[in-house]
This record gives C-alpha cells, sequence and structure tokens, in this order.
C-alpha cells in the first residue's frame, strides 16, 4: 500500500467512527464536552442563520403574532374572533393561542417530562432509535438521520398517538411519567385542536355554507379519528450556533400544528420575504397551518416555512403536536372554495404519498407542498 493510500484509509475509518457518533444525537455529542461543532453540522454559507441579505443580526427582527383568544372565540364575540384567525392564518400563517384551557399542570408537566427524558443516559434512550416512520415511538436526531448530509443540532422523540391504547404499550416506560404526562398531554391539545379547526371551518365559510348537519358531523368525525403526532424537540446549546440549525426551514405536512416553546427563544418564521423570531409568549400556544390545510382552503390559508436557531448559553425543548386527517384519507382543495375565478390550485394527496416523498428525498424546504400544486 502506497503511503498516500493508507491516510485515505485511515482518513475514512476515521469519518465511518465519527458518522456513527453522529447518529447517536446531538446530547450525546455534546455528554463528551465539544468546544467547536463538528463538520458535520456546519452548513453551507448561503444556509446559515445570518445570510439574510442585508442583515447581519437575523436573530434580532422579531416579530409579534396575531393573538387569538380561544376562551373569546367560544363566546359572544365569535364572530370577530373568527375574522381575526382567517386573517392571521392568510398572512402569517402562524397565531398564539391564548386563554386556551389546559391546566398549566398538563404543560409543565409535558415540558419537565422531557427534560427529563433527554437527560436519561444514552442507552436508555437509544432503545427507542428507529428508521421506521411509522412506528409507534421514535427517537433520533437531525430530520431524517438516513439521509441529511449536514446533520441538525437536534434530537427528537416522536410519539404517535393513534389510537392511544395500541400505541401507549410501546412509549417510553422511563422517566416512569412520561406516558401520564404525554397521554394527558395529546387528549387535551387533541381537544383543542379539534375546537380550532370548527373554527377554521367556519371561518372559511364551509361550515356555515352547508348547515347540513349530516356532513358536520361526519367533518367531526374525521377530525376526531385524525392523526396526531407528538414531538417533542430538544436542541442542547451549541458552541457555534451561527454555523448550523435547530431545524432547517420547513413546513408542516398536516392541517394544524400546536407547539409549545419554553421560554428560550429560537422559532423564526418566514414573513415578508425576511426570517423573523416568533418571542416566546408564556401560556401560551404557537399554532401554525400546515400543508394540508393549504391544500385544504385551496391556497387561502399559508403554510409557512419556519426554522429553528439554537444558542450559545441555553438548551431548548421544545413540544409540537402536529394534527392531520386519518391515515387513509385524501386531502383535497374544498370544493365549496373552487369556482371559475378560483379554480383548484392543488392535486389530491394523502399520507401514503407524503410518507414516500419524505423517506425518499432529503426534506427540503416546501418541496412537499410545491409537488402538489398544479401549474
Ligand atoms: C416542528 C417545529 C419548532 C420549534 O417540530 O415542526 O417546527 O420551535 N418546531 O421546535
Ligand atoms: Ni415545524
Amino acid at each position: 500500500m502506497s503511503p498516500a493510500m493508507s491516510v485515505s484509509v485511515e482518513i475514512n475509518m476515521e469519518d465511518e467512527q465519527l458518522e456513527s457518533q453522529y447518529q447517536k444525537g446531538v446530547r450525546h455529542l455534546c455528554e463528551s464536552g465539544i468546544t467547536k461543532i463538528p463538520r458535520k453540522y456546519i452548513l453551507p454559507i448561503s444556509d446559515r442563520p445570518n445570510s439574510q441579505k442585508g442583515d447581519h443580526n437575523a436573530e434580532n427582527l422579531s416579530i409579534k403574532l396575531p393573538i387569538i383568544d380561544f376562551a373569546e372565540l367560544q363566546g359572544s364575540n365569535r364572530s370577530q374572533i373568527l375574522n381575526s384567525l382567517a386573517k392571521a392564518c392568510e398572512e402569517f400563517g402562524f397565531f398564539q393561542l391564548i386563554n386556551h384551557g389546559i391546566a398549566s399542570d398538563v404543560i409543565l408537566s409535558m415540558i419537565d417530562v422531557a427534560k427529563r427524558f433527554f437527560d436519561l443516559p444514552f442507552d436508555e434512550r437509544a432503545k427507542y432509535m428507529s428508521s421506521d416512520m411509522r412506528s409507534a415511538v421514535r427517537y433520533g436526531t437531525s430530520v431524517n438521520q438516513n439521509k441529511d448530509g449536514v446533520f441538525c443540532w437536534r434530537d427528537f422523540l416522536k410519539l404517535s398517538c393513534n389510537p392511544l391504547s395500541d400505541v401507549l404499550p410501546f412509549w417510553p416506560s422511563s422517566p416512569v411519567d412520561l406516558r401520564e404526562a404525554a397521554v394527558n398531554y395529546s387528549k387535551q391539545t387533541k381537544f383543542l385542536y379539534v375546537m380550532l379547526m370548527e373554527a377554521i371551518m367556519e371561518s372559511l365559510g364551509l361550515v356555515e355554507a352547508t348547515k347540513d348537519k349530516n356532513e358536520n358531523e361526519s367533518l367531526n368525525e374525521l377530525m376526531e379519528d385524525g392523526s396526531q403526532l407528538v414531538v417533542v424537540n430538544c436542541y442542547p446549546s451549541c458552541p457555534e450556533p451561527d454555523l448550523t440549525l435547530g431545524m432547517p426551514p420547513h413546513s408542516d405536512y398536516g392541517l394544524l400544528t400546536l407547539l409549545l416553546q419554553d421560554e428560550v427563544k429560537g422559532l423564526q418564521i418566514q414573513h415578508e420575504g425576511k426570517w423573523v423570531t416568533v418571542e416566546p409568549m408564556p401560556n401560551s400556544f404557537v399554532v401554525n397551518v400546515g400543508d394540508h390545510l393549504e391544500i385544504t382552503s385551496n391556497g387561502r390559508y399559508k403554510s409557512v416555512l419556519h426554522r429553528v436557531l439554537v444558542n450559545s448559553s441555553k438548551s431548548r425543548v421544545s413540544v409540537a403536536s402536529l394534527h392531520s386527517l386519518p391515515f387513509n384519507c385524501v386531502v383535497s382543495p374544498s370544493p365549496k372554495l373552487i369556482n371559475e375565478a378560483n379554480p383548484r390550485r392543488y392535486k389530491d394527496t394523502d399520507f401514503v404519498t407524503f410518507l414516500d416523498y419524505i423517506s425518499s428525498c432529503e426534506p427540503k424546504s416546501k418541496n412537499f407542498l410545491e409537488s402538489r400544486k398544479l401549474t
């Protein structure tokens, strides 16, 4: 073997060892005590957090999202709040939900147990690693760790919630209170989601317009049997936060996402062509329109790109509850929103198409939604 060849073989072996380290996640990497981020996490310059043209301090641009008061939505002001809801979904694709009625101990227990899950020894967490997108529980790192060229500074725990009685035995048994906290949390967010979706359908004129009780009931059934995925995200503090992202720009696939952020900033949304930071607001949910709702509304409500920044001093935890139709349902633009002036803008889509899509390519930006657009 020539000297040059032996060097390249050594480098390959080293690369392989490193690669298997990265597969274990960012928490694990940080526990080994690093002061620089490995090459695997370094984004090309154009994808870095501060690459925004003409702005060197992207993280300083912050935004106050429209606020929707859930309690008021149930009261005599409903029609006015429905108008604000419509405006928020059209212009931002995002809003802050306050007075949501979920007891603070349900929320605090969820955040607390989530943090303790990521504090467990790696071997305990590793029991839940799976590359099967359909499994009831999935612990992992980055976005798609089998495909991503550059890794994100994020570990996650995904809990599928359909139906709860079937999936529960697969959820982590440690920390011992995880299942109880996550069940409470998923039931309460599901209820909130159903109430919000009713309001959203009403704001689109889809419920009032029919006045057909049977049709509304079948809508309710669809929503109650709908799919729910609770995703706990863990973004450890990062020695070089300007070189990487906690999550790359993406849109959420479902109808609605209810996101709980802790007090640490990180979430950014794309608004008027710029990345802006969503200021954390205590006791609220950040709610956003997903691809399926953009399709259902035939483009009136926007599924907006968002991403997550990491920071050098604080770890951040968030819990996203993603909701959509039952797995076997087809999502298509509502016929009531299509007419000559407003032709159909999207193809029909279903979960199988979506899952095939994300497992076959590196999920970048809005590719999936783009692929459903009729041109
Ligand atoms: C997500 C997401 C944002 C955050 O889980 O899809 O966008 O702040 N999370 O963690
Ligand atoms: Ni998201």
